[in-house]
Protein backbone atom coordinates (compact mmCIF):
# COMPACT_ATOMS: atom_id res chain seq x y z
CA UNK A 1 0.00 0.00 0.00
CA UNK A 2 1.46 3.29 -1.11
CA UNK A 3 0.29 6.62 1.09
CA UNK A 4 0.39 10.52 0.13
CA UNK A 5 0.93 12.55 2.88
CA UNK A 6 -0.88 15.99 2.33
CA UNK A 7 0.75 18.24 5.36
CA UNK A 8 3.96 18.17 6.92
CA UNK A 9 3.10 19.30 10.42
CA UNK A 10 3.19 17.48 13.89
CA UNK A 11 1.04 14.74 13.05
CA UNK A 12 2.10 14.64 8.84
CA UNK A 13 6.33 14.04 10.65
CA UNK A 14 5.37 11.11 12.89
CA UNK A 15 2.64 9.00 10.43
CA UNK A 16 5.66 9.76 7.49
CA UNK A 17 8.12 7.97 10.04
CA UNK A 18 6.11 5.15 11.36
CA UNK A 19 5.04 4.27 8.13
CA UNK A 20 8.79 4.44 6.75
CA UNK A 21 9.56 2.06 9.66
CA UNK A 22 7.33 -0.01 8.91
CA UNK A 23 7.72 -0.16 5.25
CA UNK A 24 4.84 1.73 3.66
CA UNK A 25 5.67 3.61 1.54
CA UNK A 26 5.29 7.31 1.35
CA UNK A 27 4.95 8.29 -1.92
CA UNK A 28 5.04 12.21 -1.78
CA UNK A 29 4.43 14.92 1.07
CA UNK A 30 2.90 18.08 0.60
CA UNK A 31 3.28 21.27 2.21
CA UNK A 32 3.06 24.58 1.41
CA UNK A 33 5.84 25.99 2.45
CA UNK A 34 8.44 23.25 0.52
CA UNK A 35 10.51 23.32 3.46
CA UNK A 36 8.67 22.27 6.30
CA UNK A 37 8.37 18.67 3.81
CA UNK A 38 11.97 18.88 2.99
CA UNK A 39 13.89 17.32 6.25
CA UNK A 40 10.63 14.85 6.43
CA UNK A 41 10.84 13.68 3.12
CA UNK A 42 14.43 13.14 2.90
CA UNK A 43 14.19 11.06 5.91
CA UNK A 44 11.68 9.26 4.52
CA UNK A 45 12.67 8.95 0.96
CA UNK A 46 9.54 11.04 -0.58
CA UNK A 47 8.80 13.75 -3.37
CA UNK A 48 7.62 16.65 -2.12
CA UNK A 49 5.44 19.22 -3.53
CA UNK A 50 3.86 22.50 -2.34
CA UNK A 51 1.60 22.98 -5.45
CA UNK A 52 -2.03 20.91 -4.63
CA UNK A 53 -2.08 20.04 -8.42
CA UNK A 54 0.91 18.12 -8.89
CA UNK A 55 -0.14 15.37 -6.11
CA UNK A 56 0.66 12.28 -8.32
CA UNK A 57 -2.32 9.52 -8.48
CA UNK A 58 0.21 6.88 -7.69
CA UNK A 59 -0.76 6.04 -3.94
CA UNK A 60 -3.63 4.40 -2.63
CA UNK A 61 -3.78 6.11 0.39
CA UNK A 62 -4.41 10.73 0.76
CA UNK A 63 -3.69 11.71 4.26
CA UNK A 64 -5.32 15.04 5.18
CA UNK A 65 -3.35 15.94 8.13
CA UNK A 66 -3.37 19.50 7.82
CA UNK A 67 -4.98 22.22 10.18
CA UNK A 68 -9.00 21.36 11.11
CA UNK A 69 -10.43 24.28 9.46
CA UNK A 70 -8.00 23.88 5.81
CA UNK A 71 -9.49 20.12 5.34
CA UNK A 72 -12.06 21.40 3.47
CA UNK A 73 -10.60 23.59 1.16
CA UNK A 74 -7.98 21.05 0.58
CA UNK A 75 -10.05 18.55 -0.15
CA UNK A 76 -11.61 20.68 -2.50
CA UNK A 77 -8.24 21.67 -4.48
CA UNK A 78 -7.08 17.49 -4.45
CA UNK A 79 -10.85 16.86 -5.93
CA UNK A 80 -9.64 18.70 -9.47
CA UNK A 81 -7.49 16.48 -10.17
CA UNK A 82 -9.81 13.30 -11.25
CA UNK A 83 -7.13 11.03 -11.24
CA UNK A 84 -7.78 10.72 -7.73
CA UNK A 85 -11.56 10.70 -7.34
CA UNK A 86 -11.45 6.78 -6.87
CA UNK A 87 -8.72 6.95 -3.91
CA UNK A 88 -9.46 6.43 -0.52
CA UNK A 89 -8.87 10.35 1.27
CA UNK A 90 -8.47 10.50 5.07
CA UNK A 91 -8.14 13.02 7.37
CA UNK A 92 -6.49 12.78 10.92
CA UNK A 93 -8.76 15.21 12.95
CA UNK A 94 -10.32 14.55 16.26
CA UNK A 95 -13.10 16.72 16.00
CA UNK A 96 -13.97 17.17 12.50
CA UNK A 97 -16.72 15.10 10.80
CA UNK A 98 -15.51 12.26 8.26
CA UNK A 99 -18.33 14.18 6.10
CA UNK A 100 -16.52 17.38 5.51
CA UNK A 101 -14.64 15.07 2.23
CA UNK A 102 -17.85 13.35 1.35
CA UNK A 103 -18.86 16.14 -1.20
CA UNK A 104 -15.28 15.58 -3.03
CA UNK A 105 -14.84 12.06 -2.40
CA UNK A 106 -16.33 8.72 -2.37
CA UNK A 107 -13.84 6.39 -0.82
CA UNK A 108 -13.54 9.21 1.96
CA UNK A 109 -12.87 8.29 5.87
CA UNK A 110 -11.06 9.28 8.72
CA UNK A 111 -7.81 8.16 10.41
CA UNK A 112 -7.17 9.41 13.87
CA UNK A 113 -4.28 9.18 15.98
CA UNK A 114 -5.59 9.80 19.19
CA UNK A 115 -2.28 10.88 20.93
CA UNK A 116 -0.61 14.08 21.64
CA UNK A 117 2.15 14.54 18.76
CA UNK A 118 4.98 17.36 18.46
CA UNK A 119 7.67 17.02 16.08
CA UNK A 120 10.92 16.06 17.58
CA UNK A 121 9.24 14.45 20.78
CA UNK A 122 9.57 10.88 20.36
CA UNK A 123 6.12 8.68 20.74
CA UNK A 124 5.88 5.10 21.04
CA UNK A 125 3.78 4.70 18.28
CA UNK A 126 2.63 1.14 18.20
CA UNK A 127 0.69 1.84 21.44
CA UNK A 128 -1.72 5.11 20.01
CA UNK A 129 -4.61 4.21 19.28
CA UNK A 130 -5.79 4.48 15.25
CA UNK A 131 -9.31 5.42 15.14
CA UNK A 132 -10.34 4.30 12.12
CA UNK A 133 -14.14 5.24 9.91
CA UNK A 134 -15.35 5.29 6.41
CA UNK A 135 -18.66 5.58 4.78
CA UNK A 136 -17.64 2.32 2.60
CA UNK A 137 -16.98 -0.99 4.44
CA UNK A 138 -14.32 -1.81 1.33
CA UNK A 139 -12.28 1.84 2.54
CA UNK A 140 -13.04 0.85 6.11
CA UNK A 141 -11.02 -2.29 5.31
CA UNK A 142 -8.01 -0.60 4.04
CA UNK A 143 -7.91 1.74 6.34
CA UNK A 144 -7.60 -0.61 9.46
CA UNK A 145 -5.18 -2.94 7.52
CA UNK A 146 -3.37 0.31 7.56
CA UNK A 147 -3.75 1.14 10.99
CA UNK A 148 -2.89 -2.22 11.87
CA UNK A 149 0.39 -2.08 9.72
CA UNK A 150 1.49 0.82 12.41
CA UNK A 151 -0.85 0.33 15.43
CA UNK A 152 -1.55 -2.75 18.23
CA UNK A 153 -4.68 -1.07 18.50
CA UNK A 154 -6.93 0.45 15.73
CA UNK A 155 -10.36 0.67 16.18
CA UNK A 156 -13.68 1.36 14.39
CA UNK A 157 -14.77 4.78 15.90
CA UNK A 158 -17.47 6.73 14.43
CA UNK A 159 -18.10 10.62 13.74
CA UNK A 160 -19.78 10.75 16.93
CA UNK A 161 -18.04 8.74 19.14
CA UNK A 162 -14.67 10.28 17.67
CA UNK A 163 -16.38 14.09 18.49
CA UNK A 164 -17.06 12.81 22.31
CA UNK A 165 -13.64 11.16 23.16
CA UNK A 166 -12.12 14.79 21.19
CA UNK A 167 -14.05 16.27 24.08
CA UNK A 168 -12.26 14.01 26.64
CA UNK A 169 -9.02 13.97 25.06
CA UNK A 170 -8.59 17.61 25.55
CA UNK A 171 -9.85 18.03 28.95
CA UNK A 172 -7.12 14.80 30.13
CA UNK A 173 -4.10 15.95 27.94
CA UNK A 174 -4.78 20.26 26.96
CA UNK A 175 -6.39 20.93 30.66
CA UNK A 176 -4.08 18.79 32.33
CA UNK A 177 -1.01 20.36 30.48
CA UNK A 178 -2.14 23.96 31.38
CA UNK A 179 -2.26 23.02 34.74
CA UNK A 180 1.17 21.94 34.88
CA UNK A 181 1.99 24.95 32.84
CA UNK A 182 0.00 27.18 35.56
CA UNK A 183 2.31 25.04 38.23
CA UNK A 184 4.82 25.87 36.38
CA UNK A 185 4.66 29.48 36.75
CA UNK A 186 4.17 29.99 40.26
CA UNK A 187 7.58 28.08 40.85
CA UNK A 188 8.94 30.05 38.52
CA UNK A 189 7.61 33.44 39.72
CA UNK A 190 8.77 32.31 43.32
CA UNK A 191 12.60 31.52 42.30
CA UNK A 192 10.85 27.06 43.07
CA UNK A 193 12.59 24.56 40.67
CA UNK A 194 9.32 22.80 39.02
CA UNK A 195 11.68 19.61 38.68
CA UNK A 196 10.61 19.02 42.16
CA UNK A 197 7.37 18.26 41.30
CA UNK A 198 7.78 15.68 38.49
CA UNK A 199 8.01 12.48 40.74
CA UNK A 200 4.22 13.74 41.57
CA UNK A 201 3.54 14.20 38.22
CA UNK A 202 4.57 10.59 37.10
CA UNK A 203 3.06 9.08 40.12
CA UNK A 204 -0.08 11.14 38.62
CA UNK A 205 -0.08 9.67 35.50
CA UNK A 206 1.19 6.10 36.17
CA UNK A 207 -1.18 5.58 39.00
CA UNK A 208 -4.43 6.52 36.40
CA UNK A 209 -2.96 3.00 34.38
CA UNK A 210 -3.91 1.06 37.58
CA UNK A 211 -7.17 2.40 39.41
CA UNK A 212 -9.96 5.10 37.93
CA UNK A 213 -9.18 8.93 38.41
CA UNK A 214 -12.39 9.09 40.80
CA UNK A 215 -10.91 6.58 42.94
CA UNK A 216 -7.60 8.46 42.89
CA UNK A 217 -8.78 12.03 43.91
CA UNK A 218 -6.53 12.99 47.13
CA UNK A 219 -6.14 16.91 47.90
CA UNK A 220 -7.92 19.61 50.22
CA UNK A 221 -10.81 19.29 48.12
CA UNK A 222 -11.39 15.78 48.02
CA UNK A 223 -10.33 16.20 52.44
CA UNK A 224 -12.79 18.75 52.66
CA UNK A 225 -9.85 20.98 54.30
CA UNK A 226 -11.33 24.57 54.02
CA UNK A 227 -8.53 26.14 56.22
CA UNK A 228 -6.11 24.76 53.51
CA UNK A 229 -8.22 26.02 50.35
CA UNK A 230 -8.23 29.24 52.03
CA UNK A 231 -4.77 29.66 52.17
CA UNK A 232 -4.40 28.72 48.81
CA UNK A 233 -6.32 31.02 47.73
CA UNK A 234 -5.82 34.09 49.98
CA UNK A 235 -1.70 33.18 48.44
CA UNK A 236 -3.20 33.14 44.96
CA UNK A 237 -4.82 36.94 45.63
CA UNK A 238 -1.32 37.44 43.29
CA UNK A 239 -2.37 35.51 40.49
CA UNK A 240 -5.91 36.42 40.08
CA UNK A 241 -6.22 34.41 37.06
CA UNK A 242 -5.08 31.32 38.72
CA UNK A 243 -7.42 31.67 41.79
CA UNK A 244 -10.53 31.67 39.60
CA UNK A 245 -9.43 28.19 37.95
CA UNK A 246 -8.04 27.19 41.47
CA UNK A 247 -11.30 27.94 42.64
CA UNK A 248 -13.54 26.46 39.96
CA UNK A 249 -11.91 23.10 40.41
CA UNK A 250 -11.72 22.89 44.00
CA UNK A 251 -15.47 23.53 43.91
CA UNK A 252 -15.33 20.64 40.76
CA UNK A 253 -13.90 17.80 43.20
CA UNK A 254 -15.81 18.89 46.01
CA UNK A 255 -19.52 18.74 44.33
CA UNK A 256 -17.95 15.51 43.02
CA UNK A 257 -17.70 13.85 46.51
CA UNK A 258 -20.66 15.10 48.12
N1 LIG B 1 -0.87 17.50 16.98
C1 LIG B 1 -1.64 16.62 17.55
O1 LIG B 1 -1.38 16.27 18.70
C2 LIG B 1 -2.77 15.97 16.80
C3 LIG B 1 -3.20 14.71 17.23
C4 LIG B 1 -4.19 14.04 16.51
C5 LIG B 1 -4.77 14.66 15.41
N2 LIG B 1 -4.37 15.91 15.04
C6 LIG B 1 -5.00 16.48 13.84
O2 LIG B 1 -4.09 16.35 12.76
C7 LIG B 1 -4.21 17.48 11.86
C8 LIG B 1 -2.88 18.18 11.75
O3 LIG B 1 -2.50 18.62 13.02
P1 LIG B 1 -0.97 19.04 13.33
O4 LIG B 1 -0.85 19.12 14.80
O5 LIG B 1 -0.05 18.18 12.55
O6 LIG B 1 -0.97 20.50 12.75
P2 LIG B 1 0.31 21.45 12.47
O7 LIG B 1 1.51 20.90 13.13
O8 LIG B 1 -0.15 22.82 12.80
O9 LIG B 1 0.51 21.28 10.92
C9 LIG B 1 -0.50 21.76 10.09
C10 LIG B 1 -0.16 21.54 8.66
O10 LIG B 1 -1.24 22.14 7.98
C11 LIG B 1 -0.75 22.91 6.91
N3 LIG B 1 -1.71 23.96 6.63
C12 LIG B 1 -2.21 24.88 7.48
N4 LIG B 1 -3.11 25.67 6.84
C13 LIG B 1 -3.16 25.21 5.56
C14 LIG B 1 -3.88 25.60 4.41
N5 LIG B 1 -4.74 26.63 4.45
N6 LIG B 1 -3.69 24.89 3.27
C15 LIG B 1 -2.84 23.86 3.23
N7 LIG B 1 -2.11 23.45 4.28
C16 LIG B 1 -2.28 24.12 5.43
C17 LIG B 1 0.59 23.42 7.38
O11 LIG B 1 1.30 23.71 6.22
P3 LIG B 1 2.67 24.54 6.13
O12 LIG B 1 3.69 23.62 6.73
O13 LIG B 1 2.87 24.79 4.72
O14 LIG B 1 2.44 25.79 6.94
C18 LIG B 1 1.11 22.19 8.16
O15 LIG B 1 1.74 21.29 7.29
C19 LIG B 1 -5.33 18.35 12.46
O16 LIG B 1 -6.53 17.99 11.85
C20 LIG B 1 -5.34 17.97 13.93
O17 LIG B 1 -6.62 18.15 14.52
C21 LIG B 1 -3.38 16.57 15.70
Amino acid sequence: MKVTLIGAGNVGYHLGQRLYIKKIKVQQIYSRKLSNAAELAKAIKAKTTNDLSKIDSSAEVYIIAVKDDAIAEVAAQLSKNKQLSKKIIVHTSGSVSGKVLSDYFSNYGVFYPLQTFTKGQHVYFKNIPICVDAKKEKTQKRLLKLGKAISKDVRLISDKERAVLHVAAVVVNNFTNHLFHVGATICAKEGLDFDILKPLIQETAEKLLRKSPYDMQTGPARRGDQQTIKKHTDYLKKFPKYQSLYTLLSESITNTYS
